[in-house]
């Protein structure tokens, strides 16, 4: 049996302890051994869960001889500081997306786990779902043809208590409401799984953008509805209407259109019209494609990690994979406060 990849966890707060912990421990490669939080009862009720050490002192983390990685789950405003402390000491970075609140944060990041020579990933893990890896072989293959649209739809009605407690009020907190400490709204915290899993599917760079957005309905910093307007550089646009105040709420619906075909995103399946032949699909009709009951695409962004870790690897989603993502919000953004277009640079 070979090695697994021994992990520390800084901030054991509601994603860590709802999710990644558990994706850990299901993981074939890579196990914990230790948790740190800053609050003293998120960090022990952490580690009774899972029945590993714990601490509120992130130097016994960086410290511990047997820590290898981190997985970095706390507020955004702290992703950099943190992650050039890991580097520092010698421990490569799964850090939740996104990257971090600014693209000058992001670069110092990078820099930093560059020139300590470890690894930096970002978990923009909606790249492994069963969903995403299937309308990318479509897409391959040329199901839809030339790519003309990215149409990306999340109406969400948050409750009043996500913006102190997230979902389920496990840390009471308030990083989610400000600016400068998370960044944004619905669109750095959410749409950004979902611009990056398209710039995968697709291959395709945005090069302009412009947006609009506003907070009408809560009492936050950050914004509660959004549009915006990108164009890609194959010529394509891209729209996208987010909201997190969108009473009743609905499912996402994000769609990918191309000359020969569409690929809409439903909950649990994929549907797809094609006018191709030998797509494996019906041509000239809607297709349904239905998606594994079970899906685990964070326990296959931990071991993605730790084998590219073993292997001496760069990790399918480097820190640059993180900033490119965050470019496109961070553009976004740009022209909502200055009511203008922003160039995007392709890199
Ligand atoms: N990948 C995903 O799908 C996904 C889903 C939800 C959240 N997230 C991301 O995970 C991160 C954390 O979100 P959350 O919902 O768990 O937030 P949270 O507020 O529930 O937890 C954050 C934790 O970080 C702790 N913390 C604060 N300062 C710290 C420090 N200096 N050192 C160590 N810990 C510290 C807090 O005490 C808290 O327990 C964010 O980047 C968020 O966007 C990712």
């Amino acid at each position: 049996m070979t090695e697994k990849l021994k992990i520390g966890m800084i901030g054991c707060g509601e994603i860590a302890f709802k999710s990644t912990a558990k994706a850990i421990q299901a993981s074939r490669n890579a196990e914990m051994v230790i948790g740190m939080d800053t609050i003293a009862e998120v960090a022990s009720s952490f580690g009774e869960t899972y029945d590993v050490p714990h601490t509120t002192e992130v130097d016994d983390v960086l410290s511990h001889p047997d820590v290898e990685a981190v997985v970095i789950s706390a507020p955004h405003f702290l992703h950099e500081p943190l992650t050039v402390q890991a580097a520092r000491a010698g421990k490569h970075v799964m850090c939740e997306k996104p990257i971090a609140c600014t693209l000058e944060q992001a670069d110092r990041m990078i820099a930093a786990c560059r020139d300590a020579g470890v690894l930096l990933s970002i978990n923009l893990m909606t790249r492994y779902s069963a969903q995403t890896e299937k309308a990318k072989e479509l897409v391959d293959a040329g199901a839809v043809g030339r790519i003309i649209g990215l149409q990306f739809h999340v109406m969400a009605d948050k409750p009043e208590s996500y913006w102190t407690g997230g979902y389920t009020g496990r840390v009471k907190t308030d990083w989610r409401m400000s600016r400068e400490k998370s960044g944004g709204g619905v669109l750095v915290m959410n749409l950004i799984h979902d611009m990056d899993r398209f710039r995968y599917i697709t291959g395709l760079e945005a090069v302009r953008a412009f947006a609009e957005f506003d907070t009408f309905c809560t009492d936050t910093e950050v914004e509660d509805y959004v549009s915006a307007t990108y164009r890609y550089d194959n010529g394509a646009i891209g729209s996208v209407t987010a909201a997190s105040c969108a009473r009743g709420g609905v499912a996402h619906g994000n769609r990918i259109t191309g000359t020969d075909g569409q690929i809409l995103f439903e909950r649990r399946e994929l549907k797809v019209f094609t006018r191709k032949e030998n797509i494996g699909l019906k041509p000239g009709e809607w297709n349904t494609v239905p998606m594994p009951e079970e899906d685990y695409p964070v326990q296959r962004y931990v071991e993605r990690f730790a084998d590219a870790v073993s292997s001496n690897q760069q990790p399918d989603i480097p820190g640059e994979e993180g900033r490119k993502a965050l470019e496109l919000v961070v553009a976004a953004y740009r022209s909502g406060e200055n009511h203008s277009m922003v160039e995007i640079p392709l890199s």
